[in-house]
This record gives structure tokens, C-alpha cells and sequence, in this order.
């Protein structure tokens, strides 16, 4: 994700720098830094760790100068420390660049920047930004970042500075936000809108492949053709603390509408354009892959239950039996873990005590340990022999939301890439599936579409005592996300249940009006699960469906009100019947005036056993 800053006028740089980078900070906070215009150079200061830490040095050593470009990191390529930190330099500090997005064929560029000498400092796609860019720098920035940006495939945002030029800002979008903040005698671009404003309220948006040419007194906008675009100026009317959330009430409400891009930014670095995976991250080869014997995976909570989903998708796939294990569990029963299991960690903090722990243990029996996580640096990554990154971004709200979705769309990835290797599946068997996954971030945006019917659902619902969610097969994976999603914000008693096991016992629990929620995804189970719906009905439940389109009208015979998802294939289905779960999650929370993004007695992440 990342955050980006940049100021051009009379008034000191660093100060407005450091207000912006503060208001970006949910952007990202593994390292923070500035590059400032001063004397006759361009001085770069950057640092590990909070926004403070930059702060506190910037204090005990001012950077005097008018032009300069600030940045806050969500580390992607390269560990988070002072030398990956940004803003990037070229050689003698001619051009400094800040940039948020990835470059995703930075190491080809990197490569071909080697063979005409250029030295690379850092292992950051960002630096190959700078040296291109001084590559075609003829004594005019404009062209030269047009130049540059013509070789680099991606989604990307930046920021460029020039020693030869202090009287020039660039910025440039595509696929990642970009705003410019009009001012008097003074310009500003930034990521987001509350970086800009206590100085102005009056801002440009960028569309994708738009360039913003800033000076102190001027701002042009050039298309990708390099034409001047005229645009009206947009003035905000909202507070700071709503345009932080980029207007949505809370961050959980953001966070559910970043999950199609999360998921895209997720799969599309892992697969090309014939539908072949490409997983770096996963060094197996087949021979070492038929060495083991098993996969267990270790995770808690939510993440323990993007394993569920894993477990069914890699067994089905590979034919590779798969355990789940909660991480708490797992170390005090003597696991039967050894070094023929490839054991897979997944954590979006990359820091859960319990899961670290798990990790350590399976390490110590032997295992081989791929990690699932979203924090690039994190005590996980660090301690895993492999790491798959899920591309989410920071993720605020303490119920997890698009981490959870990607790191399902992860487990599917290695699920596929695995039959591969292993010749369970063919290439094409493969690469239709692969056809199918890219198809998700659109198919999640038609469920986000119909949030007001779910809110509405929600509004009338939100009184219930105790919800118990029921699904077969993954469809029962589904629930239990879905069951933790509605007691951890909304404080409702919620149970998930296999339907087939109601009848042992749960089912003594139903009451006139108790709300169940069941899924009906499964081709295989939907007759069974008609039956368990109509048991629940006959008991007095209001029964909530969910369900693929196609299935909507039979559905409704047998339930109060249907929610429906785009037909998929059978294996992805958790990854969009979890949507309309998390929206009715989240407007029950509302409606009954929770604090949706911090709820009580819980914590982001859980670094105590
Ligand atoms: C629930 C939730 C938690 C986490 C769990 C593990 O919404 O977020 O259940 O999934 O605490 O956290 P990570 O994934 O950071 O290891």
C-alpha cells in the first residue's frame, strides 16, 4: 500500500512532509522518510520503524529546503529497514523517488540497468525507478519520467524530485491513488486526501496514466499521450477523520470494498497471460514435493479458517492429505510433525504469538515451513523457510476482512500449483481454474453492489439473542468465518454448525423467530442441505440463504429471504459467499452501535500466548 507526500512552494517542506505522512500512516508503517531539496542537493532521511522515529531525528536535525517528497512504507519487495526504506536516490542523489504500488517487472528493468553499469543499493523495485528515470534524463524530468514509465508494467503512484530542477514536482498514477492538492504559490501531491488537508481542501484527481507536472505556482495534467488535460478542481467538504477512511464510515466498510483489488493484486504477479502460476515464493521441486507426506497447516481464528478452505482446495487439487491444527494447540499434544511434512503458517500479522510459536516447533521437528502472510518483515516471514506474501495492504479494522479473502485466493494458488507439480491436474485442467480465480474481483464487486440489501436485512435482524450459521462441506468453513465475524463486532452469541450434526443437539437451541443463516453453495450437498434448511424453518428459524444465483428461486422455497453470489466453480465459492457474511456482520455491528473497528477485549494482533 504505502503512502506518498510531496510539497513545492515558500514555506518550509519537512513540517507539511511530516503532517501528511502522519495522516497516511494507516497506509503503512514499517519505515518512513523524506527526500528535501537543500542548498544544492537533494538530502534524503530515512528510517525503520513508526512515522516517530523519523520525527524525532528531524527534530534533532532540521532539513531546511521548499521542495521535497515524503514517504510511508508497506514494505512489498525487500525487507522494512533504513535501506529499503524510501524515498529511493539515483547515483550522486540526481533524481529521488517515492512510490507506492509495485513495479512487476522491475527485475527485468534491473537487469538491464546492470549491463549499462548502474549499481543497485537496495532490493526494492523502487530503486530501478530512479536510476530509469536518470537514464533518460536529458535537463527535462517531464520527459524523462515519461520515458520511464513507458517501460514499467504494474500498478504504481510515484513521486520525483531532481536535483537539476527544484523548481519541479512530478507525480504520476496508474491503478493507485494519486490526488494533487492546489494551493497559493504552493502545490502538493499525496495518496489520499487528509494528507492535504490543513492547506487546502481543493484537489485534482488524477485518472490512471495521468501525470501532474507541480511547480510553486502552476499545476499541469498531461494524459499518457503527453497532452494538457483540463480539469475541475474538486473542493472537500468532509472532516479529516472520514477521509482517512476515504468516506466509508469505518475501516472494516473499506477494507470489505479493497477485496477485489486485494485479491487481483494478490493473483495477478503469480500468473501470466496464458494462465500459468509462477509461484518464486514455493522452492519445490516435484521430487522434493513427493518426499512429504502431508501438509499441516497452523493458524488462529480467522486465518485458521482460510486453512479450512486451503485443506479442501489443496486435497482436492493435489490429492496431498492436508491437517489443519489450531496454532494454540498444536505444540502442547506432541504433533506428528516431522521432516517429511511441508507445514504452512498463515498469519496476516505475521506476528500471532501462537502461531510463531507453531512455526518454531514444527521447525524444530524438521518440517519445512511456507508461511501465509500479509506483513512484509514480520517475526514469521523471518523465522519461514518460504514466504507467500498476500498483497491486502494494511489492514486497520481488528476483524479481518480482505486479508482473510486473499489469503484464501494464496492457498488456492499453491492448492494449484502443487497438482501441477505433483500431476494430479494437467496444465490446461490448470489453467482453466486459473481462468476461473481471475474472474473473483469482479464477482466480488457484484456482491459489495448489494450491500443495501443486506444493511436492510441487518436492520431488521440486529435484535437477535444468538445466530447460529449452518453449511456443508467448505460451505461449513464459510459459517464458522462467518459466525466469528458476527460475535467479535457486533457482540451477538453466533455458533457454526455442520447442518448434518444439528439434529445431535443444536437444533434443542431454535426458538420461533432465531436467526439461521445456512449455505447453499454445494452442488454435490444442496439437496441435503434443502432438507436441513426446512427442518430449521419448520422449528420456528428465520432462515438468511446464501446461495449461487442460478439456484436463487428453488432456494426461496425453503427459506425467509435468499442472498445470492455469481456462479463459480465449487472449490471458490468461500472466497464469495464469505462476502455478503462479513456486510451482515458489519451493519448488524452498526446497527446496534458497536465500535465496528476496535471492539471491545480484542486486539489486531495477538502477540501473547
Ligand atoms: C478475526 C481475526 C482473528 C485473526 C487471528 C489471527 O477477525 O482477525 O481471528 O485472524 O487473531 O491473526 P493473524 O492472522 O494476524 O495471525
Amino acid at each position: 500500500m504505502c503512502g506518498i507526500v510531496g510539497y513545492i512552494g515558500q514555506q518550509q517542506t519537512v513540517p507539511i512532509l511530516m503532517e501528511g505522512l502522519q495522516k497516511l500512516e494507516y497506509r503503512g508503517y514499517d519505515s518512513a522518510g523524506v527526500a528535501i531539496y537543500s542548498g544544492n542537493d537533494i538530502l534524503v532521511k530515512k528510517f525503520k520503524g513508526r512515522l516517530s522515529v523519523l520525527a524525532d531525528h528531524l527534530a534533532e536535525n532540521p532539513l531546511p529546503g521548499k521542495v521535497g517528497i515524503g514517504h510511508t512504507r508497506w514494505a512489498t519487495h525487500g525487507e522494512p529497514n533504513d535501506i529499503n526504506a524510501h524515498p529511493h536516490t539515483s547515483h550522486h542523489g540526481k533524481i529521488a523517488v517515492v512510490h507506492n504500488g509495485i513495479v512487476e517487472n522491475y527485475l527485468k528493468l534491473k537487469d538491464w540497468l546492470t549491463t549499462k553499469g548502474t549499481v543497485f543499493h537496495t532490493e526494492t523495485d523502487t530503486e530501478i525507478i530512479a536510476h530509469l528515470i536518470e537514464y533518460y534524463y536529458e535537463g527535462d524530468l517531464v520527459k524523462a519520467v515519461q520515458k520511464a514509465i513507458l517501460r514499467m508494467e504494474g500498478a504504481y503512484a510515484i513521486g520525483v524530485i531532481c536535483k537539476d530542477q527544484p523548481d519541479t514536482l512530478i507525480g504520476y498514477r496508474k491503478d493507485n491513488p494519486l490526488v494533487v492538492g492546489i494551493g497559493q504559490g504552493e502545490n502538493f501531491i499525496a495518496s489520499d486526501i487528509p494528507a492535504l488537508l490543513k492547506y487546502t481542501r481543493d484537489v485534482y484527481f488524477l485518472e490512471d496514466g495521468e501525470m501532474a507536472v507541480l511547480t510553486e505556482g502552476n499545476i499541469q495534467i498531461l494524459n499518457e499521450l503527453g497532452e494538457t488535460m483540463i480539469r475541475e478542481p474538486f473542493h472537500v467538504t468532509w472532516d479529516i477523520e472520514a477521509a482517512e477512511k476515504g468516506g466509508y464510515q469505518h475501516f472494516m466498510l473499506k477494507e470489505m470494498h479493497e477485496q477485489p483489488k486485494a485479491v487481483k493484486d494478490t493473483l495477478s504477479p503469480r500468473i501470466d497471460d496464458e494462465n500459468r502460476i509462477l509461484l518464486d515464493e514455493l522452492r519445490l521441486t516435484g521430487e522434493e514435493l513427493n518426499h512429504f507426506n502431508k501438509i499441516t497447516i497452523v493458524a488462529c481464528g480467522t486465518a485458521m479458517h482460510a486453512g479450512l478452505v486451503g485443506k479442501h482446495a489443496i486435497e482436492t487439487f493435489a490429492r496431498i492429505p492436508v491437517e489443519v491444527e489450531i496454532a494454540s494447540e498444536f505444540r502442547y499434544r506432541d504433533p506428528f510433525v516431522d521432516e517429511r511434512t511441508l507445514l504452512i503458517a498463515v498469519s496476516q500479522s505475521g506476528e500471532t504469538a501462537d502461531t510463531l510459536a507453531a512455526l518454531r516447533e514444527a521447525k524444530a521437528r524438521g518440517a519445512h515451513v511456507l508461511t501465509i502472510t500479509n506483513v512484509v518483515g514480520s517475526r514469521i516471514s523471518r523465522e519461514a523457510h518460504d514466504v507467500f506474501y498476500t498483497w491486502a495492504g494494511p489492514e486497520i479494522a481488528v476483524a479481518s476482512t480482505k486479508a482473510y479473502i486473499t489469503q484464501v485466493v494464496a492457498l488456492y494458488l499453491i492448492g494449484l500449483y502443487l497438482a501441477e507439480l505433483k500431476g494430479t491436474m494437467t496444465r490446461q485442467q490448470v489453467g482453466e481454474k486459473v481462468a476461473e480465480l481471475k474472474t473473483l474481483p469482479d464477482k466480488i464487486q457484484q456482491i459489495l453492489d448489494q450491500q443495501e440489501t443486506i444493511q436492510e436485512l441487518a436492520n431488521k435482524q440486529f435484535n437477535q439473542q444468538s445466530v447460529f450459521f449452518i453449511g456443508r462441506g467448505i460451505d461449513d468453513y464459510t459459517a464458522k468465518e462467518g459466525s466469528l465475524k458476527l460475535k467479535e463486532i457486533s457482540y451477538i452469541h453466533s455458533e457454526a454448525i455442520a447442518a448434518g450434526e444439528l439434529k445431535h443437539g443444536t437444533i434443542a437451541l431454535l426458538e420461533e423467530g432465531t436467526l439461521v443463516v445456512a449455505l447453499a453453495t454445494q452442488e454435490q450437498l444442496y439437496d441435503k442441505m434443502l432438507s436441513n434448511m426446512k427442518e430449521v424453518k419448520a422449528r420456528g428459524a428465520y432462515v438468511v440463504a446464501v446461495t449461487e444465483e442460478p439456484r436463487a428461486a428453488e432456494v426461496a422455497l425453503s427459506a425467509d429471504v435468499v442472498l445470492t453470489i455469481p456462479d463459480t466453480h465449487n472449490e471458490f465459492t468461500p472466497a464469495l459467499a464469505v462476502v455478503p457474511l462479513q456486510l451482515f456482520a458489519y451493519y448488524t455491528a452498526v446497527a446496534r452501535g458497536a465500535d465496528v473497528d476496535k471492539p471491545k477485549n480484542l486486539a489486531k494482533s495477538v502477540t501473547v500466548e
